[in-house]
């Protein structure tokens, strides 16, 4: 039994009370993670970003909007976990000045300067230890070269990357195509729904855990 903490959806980034920026995360890879994990009797603990789906039976959630929340979240949880795995579409980038109200047109076409959010993985970094850490890299494009960068530069032990510019895979399908990328190799899943394509990764960070003596 592991105690894995799982990272899903988007954040959203506000630009004034009534508007975001976020992305197009469902948050299914994530709920999926958690409801097989929960199912193969690890004990589960989501972090949720605005998304439309439900829970799964037994899964605690704690529900977040902003990437800042999401790492005060996470700053507070990782210490309970073995394994965190984070699925979470983080938005990159934030309006620099949030109004605290309404932009109204009259007032014409806003400049929106962005600035960087924090990059999570980076700040919980220190609290790594012996757990392990499984990162996901959407891209355009064949993912494996850059999964491995995320691999090394973000000190991952696992890197779960798919190719976001296929219809079939990554955003707001049901299904995926994906590699996972880690010290030993990469090995390159079919298209798959996603419960399976969870199945594969949860049975792969058990046998991971399993060869670091747990
Ligand atoms: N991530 C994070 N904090 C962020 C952005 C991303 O922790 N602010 C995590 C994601 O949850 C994911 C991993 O980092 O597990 C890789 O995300 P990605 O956005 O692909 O990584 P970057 O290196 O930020 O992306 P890129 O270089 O492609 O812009």
């Amino acid at each position: 039994m592991m105690r894995i903490l799982v990272t899903a959806g988007p954040t959203r980034e506000a630009i004034d009370i009534v508007r975001f920026i976020s992305n197009r995360s469902s948050g299914r890879m994530g709920y999926a993670i958690a409801r097989v994990g929960a199912r193969r009797g690890h004990e589960i603990r989501l972090v949720s970003g605005p998304v439309c789906l439900a829970p799964p039976a037994g899964v605690g959630a704690e529900h977040v909007t902003s990437a800042a929340e999401m790492l005060a979240a996470l700053m507070e949880r990782v210490a309970w976990c073995d394994v965190l795995i984070m699925t979470a579409a983080v938005a990159d980038w934030r309006p620099a000045h949030p109004v605290a109200g309404k932009l109204k047109k009259a007032d014409g076409t806003p400049q929106i300067e962005l600035v960087r959010t924090p990059d999570i993985l980076e700040e919980v970094g220190p609290l790594k230890g012996d757990r392990l850490f499984v990162g996901f890299a959407a891209e355009a494009g064949d993912p494996v070269p850059e999964a491995r960068r995320k691999l090394r530069d973000k000190g991952l032990d696992l890197v779960v990357a798919n190719d976001i510019a296929r219809r079939d895979s990554g955003f707001e399908t049901s299904t995926n195509r994906v590699s996972l990328v880690h010290a030993r190799g990469v090995e390159t899943l079919p298209l798959l729904p996603k419960e399976a394509v969870a199945e594969h990764i949860l049975v792969r960070v058990e046998a991971m855990r399993r060869r670091a003596g747990h």
